[in-house]
């Protein structure tokens, strides 16, 4: 299996609060919240990998890592085996794009429909460029009549009618059509990876399945690489050929969806799964306990104050990301 990117030891801390100049004159600490934690994690091309965890374990993060919204503060990122670093910053934004979970707030809400999904083709490379104008040749048309036939092209294939929303302003859309022209917007880039941060859970369940196979289609239809964050993990499940689970800014599990969901091996990703309702669409109710701060993390095994198995080690070391079977496991019940 090629791989697409990767992240190797990426740590990614925010500074928990501002520091005044006098703060930092009486050596007063800076505390920093730990998003990433050591994150190493190779993405498979071709291939859909869930991204779950509770809220707050860094998944956001982790997405925007790899699109260079976030910069490591530790490790390296890679794109299609190049270090991702300002002089490739340009070539890994061609190619990798972020669909957020409220594009509501993403997309301008007084631009029409049209326009929106225009955008992206005004700001093209020259070989785009070229590739469109010998297009327009091939079918008889100007240049500018053939970007709005990519843009009522890719329009329908998201499942809207061109006709009805291109004149719209995006506010007079409802959720689940936002989410579409987001997702709009994203393809006409023609992305090779694309991260979709919790595409559909502000969505209510009928509109939600119906994006959802929409996406499913243009994966398969366009070879794209979807990285899917979701906390739902029957998302996770229709969707995604790979799981890897998140807890407190680490990887504790990463293996193939069906393996992880019919034996799991973490502790933690068998308490997930053991709150998940089997006859409707519900999101995952987090194991009993509070998540951690990620200021003042736990000794150890980050996940032993609320694991049911913790051993003395347990508070001490913590367990590395280690292969097991087709699996790969952070939790020394495994060493
Ligand atoms: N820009 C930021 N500044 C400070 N803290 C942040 C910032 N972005 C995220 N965080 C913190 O990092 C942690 C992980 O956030 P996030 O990646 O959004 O998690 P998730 O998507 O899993 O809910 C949270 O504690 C969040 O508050
Ligand atoms: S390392 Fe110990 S505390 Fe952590 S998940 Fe495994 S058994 Fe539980
Ligand atoms: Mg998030």
């Amino acid at each position: 299996m090629s791989e697409i990117c990767r992240l190797e030891n990426v740590e990614k801390y925010y500074l928990a609060q501002k520091r005044g100049f006098i703060d930092a004159l009486v050596g007063v600490p800076k505390i920093f919240v730990k998003a990433l934690d050591g994150v190493t994690i190779s993405i498979p091309r071709d291939k859909v990998v869930a991204i779950v965890g509770e809220s707050g374990s860094g998944k956001t993060t982790m997405g925007k890592v790899f699109t260079t919204l976030e910069v490591p503060t530790k490790g390296e990122a890679y794109f299609e085996g190049k270090k991702i670093q300002k002089q490739t910053y340009s070539d890994v934004r061609k190619n990798v794009d972020m669909v957020f979970q409220n594009p509501a707030t993403s997309l301008n809400p007084k631009m029409k429909v049209k326009s929106i999904v225009l955008e992206p083709l005004l700001n093209i490379s020259n070989d785009r460029k070229k590739e469109l104008l010998a297009e327009a040749k091939s079918r008889s048309m100007t240049y500018e009549a053939l970007l709005y036939k990519k843009v009522e092209e890719v329009i329908e294939q998201v499942g809207l009618s061109y006709k009805e929303v291109k004149d719209k302003q995006a506010r007079e859309l409802s959720g689940g059509q936002v989410q579409r022209v987001a997702v709009a917007k994203s393809l006409i880039k023609r992305p090779e990876l694309l991260i979709l941060d919790e595409p559909t859970s502000a969505l209510d369940e009928s509109v939600q399945a119906q994006v959802l196979n929409i996406l499913v289609d243009l994966q398969s239809q366009y070879k794209l690489t979807y990285v899917f964050i979701t906390h739902n993990i029957l998302v996770a499940k229709y969707i995604s050929d790979f799981i890897v689970v998140l807890y407190a800014g680490k990887v504790v599990e990463y293996g193939q969806t069906n393996d992880v969901l019919a034996k799991p091996l973490h502790p933690y990703t068998q308490l997930l799964l053991s709150s998940v309702p089997t006859t409707s669409v519900k999101d995952v109710k987090p194991p009993v306990g509070d998540v951690p701060s990620l200021i003042n993390l736990p000794s150890g095994c980050r996940f032993h104050p609320r694991c049911p198995f913790v051993m003395e080690k347990c508070k001490s070391e913590d367990p590395p990301l280690i292969n097991y079977g087709n699996y790969q496991v952070a939790c020394w019940l495994y060493e």
